[in-house]
């Protein structure tokens, strides 16, 4: 497996190799990054998984400081999982002068639920996927990146980008990888207490119950059931964001009878400092 730091040395390694799939990463790696990297394999000539901290995406009072680096270890489970390239820049390799051209989501879409709570979260996540795909995909033309479900509303954001950008590249879903209890992988996880860990899959339980809620052929007006859920949430200790109802397609609310198989619950909570967020179809 090759480490490579700067974009003329991506460019370098892919020259020739054909057309890549790609995995984007923050590190600290868990079994939900392996699952995208592993289902990545067969999707190109060549599989190249990225480690960057995008400060970019980062609010001043967010975790980028402390987000967690484990360069050995993600390295080893990059290769064991067939990984052939990472692209591991340093801060000053992606933004060598302050980034002021940026990539600004349609509002629409990436102001609301993360957007809303983290303001220009989306529009860090847009400029650095932007750059990375143009170092990645600049050798082949095109390819393939993967996205987990886990972070729904980026794999949408994300996927309009490269449809309004006309980027050649295709963007697939990978689903979310959970523990045994339920609780969604995150890297986020590991700031868990062992108390606030046991509680954590109450989120994910929320979302279940708030989706079974709004099936039931006599189900309250959304905005009554997402309330009641919010509240749930909080009685059990958590300060909830957002538990809502969505379509898949555009997030916005549903306006009337949805079919079924259209709609995605959406939530985001923090148990103690840990800001969690998680999401179901149905
Ligand atoms: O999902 C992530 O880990 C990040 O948002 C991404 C896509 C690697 C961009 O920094």
């Amino acid at each position: 497996m090759q480490i490579v730091r700067t974009l003329p040395e991506l460019r370098a390694a892919l020259a020739g190799r054909g057309r890549p799939a790609f995995v984007p990463t923050m590190g600290n790696l868990h079994d939900g990054h392996i699952a995208l990297v592993r289902q990545a394999r067969p999707l190109g000539d060549v599989l190249v998984s990225s480690i960057f901290v995008n400060r970019l995406q980062f609010l001043p009072h967010e975790d980028f400081d402390s987000y967690p680096r484990t360069w050995d270890a993600d390295c080893a489970k990059l290769e064991a999982a067939g990984c052939d390239i990472v692209f591991a820049p340093r801060e000053g390799d992606l933004y060598p002068e302050p980034q002021t051209f940026k990539i600004q989501p349609d509002p629409a879409l990436a102001d609301i639920l993360e957007g809303h709570f983290r303001p220009g979260f989306f529009t860090g996540v847009c400029t650095v996927v932007m750059k990375l795909f143009s170092a990645v995909f600049f050798a082949s033309g095109g390819g393939t990146a993967v996205f987990g479900k886990k972070d729904y509303q980026q794999l949408m954001v994300i996927r309009r980008m490269v449809q309004q950008f006309a980027l050649p590249v295709d963007i697939v879903a990978g689903n979310t990888e959970r523990a045994a209890d339920g609780l969604a992988l995150s890297s986020r996880n590991g700031y868990l207490s062992p108390e606030q860990r046991a509680a954590a899959v109450q989120l994910s339980q929320a979302l279940h119950a708030l989706a079974q809620a709004a099936s039931a052929p006599d189900a309250a007006p959304l905005a009554a059931l997402e309330q009641q859920a919010m509240e749930q949430l909080a009685q059990q200790g958590w300060a909830p964001n957002y538990l809502t109802v969505r379509q898949r397609d555009d997030l916005q609310a549903p306006q009337g009878p949805a079919a079924p198989g259209t709609l995605v619950a959406l939530g985001a909570a923090r148990l103690g400092g840990t800001r969690l967020i998680d999401n179901l179809e149905f």
